[in-house]
């Protein structure tokens, strides 16, 4: 954790790609450790090939290595994967009532894509966890409900990510034209499910994408 945290300091100070004037004291100070503790810190981090240190005269100039830049790739990469990994909680929330209108509009694509008879209406959840619903659906790939024109209206394609929520079968339904991430994720599921799992406005709710 402390190396983790060096490195982070010294990028903060812009020592990627060019060497920073970084005093022992400055590092003590953000790192909230002693001197000695520092300088036992770089040499480890050096020693390790994750930084280059000169000094020069009094002042000791720093820069990370491409290897200490991969380093903070690779634990960036680890935390996205064990944090986003389907889960996404949320609290149930009510909507404006368009739910019911649309899912009976695409309960045929939905039988026939999802394999389920839609309940008439959209369990709305206000994304608590991650920020939002792409962060946990960004490696998942949807299953798309091709658009249609019904009586002169024009339906567009609608994204939907299979879920699980509290054991029960359903689907976060996404319109393939959105632009911002929605905060709301909308499921659909052959349940009622606020009767089934005995939901109500503000509980939470933990969702897990089926991949
Ligand atoms: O009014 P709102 O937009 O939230 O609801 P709706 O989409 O018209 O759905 C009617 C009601 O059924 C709402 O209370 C939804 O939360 C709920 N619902 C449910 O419990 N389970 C579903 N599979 C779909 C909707």
């Amino acid at each position: 954790m402390k190396k983790l945290n060096l490195l982070l300091i010294l990028v903060e100070r812009g020592a990627v790609g060019e060497e920073v004037r970084i005093t022992i004291r400055e590092l003590a100070d953000d790192l909230q450790i002693s001197p000695q503790s520092v300088l036992r810190l770089l040499e480890d981090a050096e020693s390790e090939g994750l930084l280059k240190r000169e000094i020069r005269g009094k002042k000791t100039y720093m820069e990370l290595s491409p290897k200490g830049l991969q380093f903070l790739e690779e634990v960036c990469d680890k935390i996205s994967s064990v944090l986003y990994n389907g889960v996404i909680l949320g609290e149930v929330v009510s909507g404006i009532g368009e739910g019911a209108y649309y899912v009976r509009q695409y309960a045929a694509l939905i039988r026939e894509y999802l394999g389920f008879d839609p309940y008439p209406g959209t369990l709305n959840l206000r994304v608590l966890f991650p920020k939002t619903i792409f962060d946990a659906l960004c490696n998942v790939r949807p299953v798309v409900l091709p658009g249609f024109t019904r009586e002169g209206r024009t339906f567009g394609d609608v994204r939907a990510y299979p879920i699980k929520i509290r054991g029960l079968n359903g689907a976060i339904v996404v319109p393939s034209r959105t632009i911002h991430p929605p905060r709301i994720a909308e499921i659909i599921a052959p349940a009622y499910l606020r009767r089934e799992l005995n939901l109500r406005d503000g509980d939470l709710v933990k969702v897990v994408v089926r991949e």
